[in-house]
């Protein structure tokens, strides 16, 4: 069948198409109809269903027999270290720590936070809650303790499971007291913690809260998997919105596990047992896909890559990985490819390995660029595959669908809509604009299985920040034009998110650090073009009047009030000080004509502006920091 047929029948009839797709799940208790529209514009998918997302990651490959296939491949240039776990191992570690969750008094529902850097451990942790229903949230490794605490008090875990520390090429980040500071900080206490102890930094335990890893696994019954409706939530994962407040995106647990071995064999074009490797972060939603979920579900082997593209030791290691482990596919973010392209412009290290095993490349987490597109299907003569996909989704919204059909690429589009995507252009008021036209990107509802139901704790959030402004429809938040072929393109943000290196920040997160300085007035975030992270927030401070202290003293406690507050992953490395800020009538910063300035783009002087000369001074003080183009 071709693209066009599939996404036709999917369209046609989704009932049929994903009970169809359903039939390649383990179910205890089957569905007997996929969409459930009773609660509309509510949707869930599979409700009646029940089933285990670990079985169908994990135990049903030992079950058919595939115990001795590779689970795991960890490969750890920062730390020297490589190893396999099979899929028996993975069933032992994974009821092992699931018992000693259990023991300790997690059942379904509890939700666990983790906070883990990238060892197969990581994964374990993950699969261990699935086991027995309880709903995992994973903190990203490079977020503060005061962005721990937000989601320890938003999520009120009765466990946490932890590494020690992470490892990073320039310092040894010590997890365990930032988790201490964290849970000193929220309101909410977990009942205990379990740590993974790292020879890097080996953390203090708290006797009585926290428990050693091997010590809990070594005594722990293990535990079977508990079935869990379709609809329970597999997973938390906090993402970046408009405010500090981050939102908590639900992963309802059936329509996961079908949805995502789908793509497997239909985008990735993958068959079970080949070696797939997205080199991400367990803490961002690629990593919940594609470095645990959907290669598990689908019975590949999965790469746990602990490094950085360049660096670690050399712009060669993606190489390395691939010839070493035979990877077959390749998921990064484009500039993971920038950074290697800046040390190795000519590839010449590409040349000492044996790529051949690497069958397609797939960039997304920020638009890829063409000239990035362009080097890395030129160094590796492969498909370079770009698609477009957010947290809410947990997976494609449009592709070049390699296992149905490799459609033609057209570069700077991440190709098409996926079966069970019907996405429309809208303008302000909400009505479809024709091909070519830039507008709103919007999804009719309902989306298809294993997209957010909900946001944790916050329906109304949810309906506000995605179902209100278009009703019907699902909001992206992306602005962008659908072209003649029916090819997307996604061109930018309609709110304050910014996506800095593949993460996704909120630069409204970065104003309230801002603000809370004693001697910041006023402030805004923008996010600048940036040529290998892709932007870069630099923020604009006005001062008190009075205060004694230099711009400069200023600049530098407003960075480190960020990095200690939200964290090093937000790299807000940029600072200035302004006279003022230029605004609307109603007093809305204009932050777009602020990027224009610092990209050097062209711009219609806002009306609401009476003396131009306020932005010169942005100029100036972008100019300053060096970051104003012409
Ligand atoms: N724990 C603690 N700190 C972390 C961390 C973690 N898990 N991950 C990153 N950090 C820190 C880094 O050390 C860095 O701190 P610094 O300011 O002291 O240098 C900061 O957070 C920013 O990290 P990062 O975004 O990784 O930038 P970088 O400059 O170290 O590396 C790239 C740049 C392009 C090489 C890197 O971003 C990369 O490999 N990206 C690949 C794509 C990717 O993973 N995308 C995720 C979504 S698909
Ligand atoms: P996250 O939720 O962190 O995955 O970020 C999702 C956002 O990243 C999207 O809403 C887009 O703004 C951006 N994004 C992801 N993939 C792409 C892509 N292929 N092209 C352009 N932007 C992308």
């Amino acid at each position: 069948m071709s693209y066009r047929d599939v996404y036709s029948s999917a369209q046609a009839d989704p009932e049929s198409f994903w009970m169809e797709a359903a039939q390649a799940i383990d179910w205890v208790t089957p569905p007997t109809r996929a969409l459930n529209d009773d609660n509309a514009p509510l949707y869930e998918w599979f409700t009646e269903a029940e089933v285990n997302t670990c079985w169908n990651a994990v135990d049903r490959h030992v079950e058919a027999g595939n115990g001795d296939r590779a689970a795991i491949i960890y490969d750890s240039p920062i730390t020297g270290h490589q190893s396999t776990t099979t899929y028996a191992e993975l069933q032992t570690q994974t009821a092992a720590l699931a018992g000693a969750l259990a023991e300790r008094g997690v059942t379904k529902g509890d939700r666990v936070i983790i906070y883990m850097s990238m060892v197969p451990e990581a994964l374990v942790a993950m699969l261990a809650c699935t086991r027995i229903g309880a709903i995992h949230s994973v903190v990203f490794g490079g977020f503060a303790a005061h962005e721990l605490a937000v989601r320890i008090d938003d999520a009120k875990p009765k466990a946490i499971v932890a590494t020690s520390c992470g490892v990073e090429p320039n310092r040894v980040v010590e997890y365990k007291p930032l988790l201490d500071a964290a849970i000193e900080m929220s309101t909410h206490k977990p009942d205990f913690t379990i740590i993974f102890q790292r020879e890097q930094a080996v953390g203090k335990l708290l006797e009585g809260r926290d428990f050693d890893w091997n010590d809990a696994v070594a005594n722990a019954t293990p535990a079977a998997c508990v079935p869990v409706a379709g609809n329970h939530p597999a997973y938390i994962l906090y993402t970046s919105g408009t405010t500090g407040q981050p939102k908590g995106v639900v992963r309802p647990t059936a329509g996961h596990l079908v949805a995502l071995n789908w793509t497997m064999k239909n985008i990735y074009n993958v068959e079970p047992g080949d070696v797939y490797w997205a080199a991400s972060d367990v803490g961002w939603v690629v990593g919940h896909s594609y470095i645990c979920y959907a290669p598990l579900i689908h019975g590949n082997t999965t790469v746990v890559f602990e490094g950085k593209p360049v660096g670690t030791p050399d712009a060669g290691t993606f190489w390395r990985v691939i010839q070493d482990h035979k990877v077959k596919v390749l998921f990064t973010a484009p500039t993971a490819f920038r950074a290697i392209k800046r040390e190795d412009p000519k590839g010449e290290l590409v040349k000492n390995y044996d790529i051949s095993s690497l069958q397609t490349l797939y960039l997304a987490g920020e638009r890829a660029d063409p000239d990035t597109i362009k080097w890395a299907e030129k160094m590796l003569n492969v498909p370079v595959i770009d698609h477009w996909w957010q947290t809410e989704t947990g997976y494609a919204i449009a592709a070049n669908p390699m296992g149905i059909e490799q459609l033609p690429v057209k570069i700077g589009s991440p190709s098409v809509a996926m079966p069970g995507w019907d996405i429309q252009i809208l303008d302000e008021a909400g009505h479809p604009v024709a091909p070519g036209e830039l507008g709103a990107i919007a999804a009719k509802l309902p989306l298809p299985p294993g997209t957010l139901p909900t946001l944790w704790n916050a329906e109304d959030r949810f309906r506000k920040s995605y179902l209100d402004h278009f009703p019907g429809y699902y909001e992206t938040g992306d602005a962008g034009y659908i072209d003649d072929d029916g090819y997307l393109y996604i061109m930018a943000r309609t709110d304050d998110v910014i996506n800095v290196a593949g993460h996704r920040l909120s630069t409204g997160g970065m104003e309230e650090v801002l603000a809370a300085h004693p001697d910041v007035a006023e402030c805004a975030v923008i996010g600048v073009t940036d040529e290998l992270k892709g932007q870069l927030p630099v923020g604009f401070l006005c001062t008190n009047a009075g205060t004694t202290r230099s711009d400069a003293e200023i600049v530098a406690d407003c960075i480190k009030l960020v990095r200690d507050n939200i964290g090093p992953v937000a790299a807000f490395k940029l600072a200035c000080c302004v006279p003022r800020l230029p605004k609307t009538r109603s007093g809305k910063i204009l932050r777009a004509t602020m990027v224009k300035i610092a990209d050097g783009q062209d711009f219609k002087m806002p009306a609401t502006i009476d003396d131009p000369a306020i932005l010169d001074e942005i100029k100036t003080a972008l100019q300053s920091i060096g970051y104003a183009k012409d």
